[in-house]
């Protein structure tokens, strides 16, 4: 399975922070926020990952992450123009998965669960990771019946349940034939709401509950949050195995 991690947009809701770079390499805790999103692909055992990213801050990537190497993995780069959408996003990445499945991850998604099981497991269709939280609004929102997903509104006003739809997804290759039937939403942007309904519509998608802390980080409150969770989990004696790729990296430039 190939790895995305997505990485465009612009970041507006965190001005000035996004004025100056490009809001996944803001730090969460001790590091640039893109680590965790990696390092939770990483975990599942997926080593050959595409970074869609916009074209203004690219440099800071290729510094901080590389071929690969160091990571033990293999890094692609593509370049989002215009922050068109999520689904956009994940459309240009069409070429790099050349027919296989992929494990798509919002750069600002930052988990505490190990997402291994559930992807080792994927046959077919889409797997989406739902968390039960307080105010489902601000994110798309699953309804749900038994095991059954009837159906995700993005950002309701009056959301339907208290269950988020989280920034990781496994789809197979029938994505990217979704994706070319997508229409811009109301933000003028390809919602991967649209590309997650097509498949629910179509009997194919499933989900995972996650039981571990999980933020996005696009509000101030929320990187906030995220700064607290990755500290928490850091203080728990949990380290990543970047901890050490850092070290070295210093080690080198004293
Ligand atoms: C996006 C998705 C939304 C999902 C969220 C998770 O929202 O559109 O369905 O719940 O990521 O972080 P956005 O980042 O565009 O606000």
């Amino acid at each position: 399975m190939k790895g995305i991690i997505l990485a465009g947009g612009n970041g507006r809701r965190l001005a000035p922070l996004t004025d100056v770079t490009n809001k996944h390499l803001l730090p969460v805790y001790d590091k640039p926020m893109i680590l965790y999103p990696l390092n939770t692909l990483v975990q599942t055992g997926i080593r050959d990952i595409l970074i869609v990213t916009g074209k203004e801050y690219a440099g800071g990537f290729l510094k901080l992450l590389g071929s690969g190497r160091e990571f033990g993995c293999r890094f692609t780069f593509e370049v989002q123009e215009d922050a068109l959408g999520i689904a956009h996003a994940l459309g240009l990445a069409a070429d790099f998965v050349d027919g296989e499945d992929c494990a798509v991850i919002l750069g600002d998604n930052i988990y505490e669960d190990n997402l291994a099981a559930p992807v080792n497991s994927f046959r077919s269709g889409g797997h989406i990771f739902l968390k039960k939280i307080e105010d489902a609004s601000r994110f798309g929102v699953a309804e749900v019946q038994g095991n059954k997903i009837l159906n995700i509104e993005e950002k309701p006003a009056k959301p339907k349940s208290d269950l988020a739809v989280t920034g990781f997804y496994i789809y197979d290759n029938s994505v990217f034939n979704v994706i070319k039937t997508l229409k811009p939403s109301g933000r003028g942007e390809l919602e991967i709401t649209d590309v997650n309904n097509e498949f629910i519509r179509q009997g194919k998608m499933t989900y995972s509950m996650l039981s571990g802390h999980w933020t996005d980080s696009g509000t101030f409150e929320s990187l906030y949050r995220a700064n607290t969770i990755a500290r928490d989990i850091k203080a728990a004696g949990r380290t990543t195995p970047f901890e050490e790729i850092i070290k070295k990296r210093n080690q080198k430039n004293n």
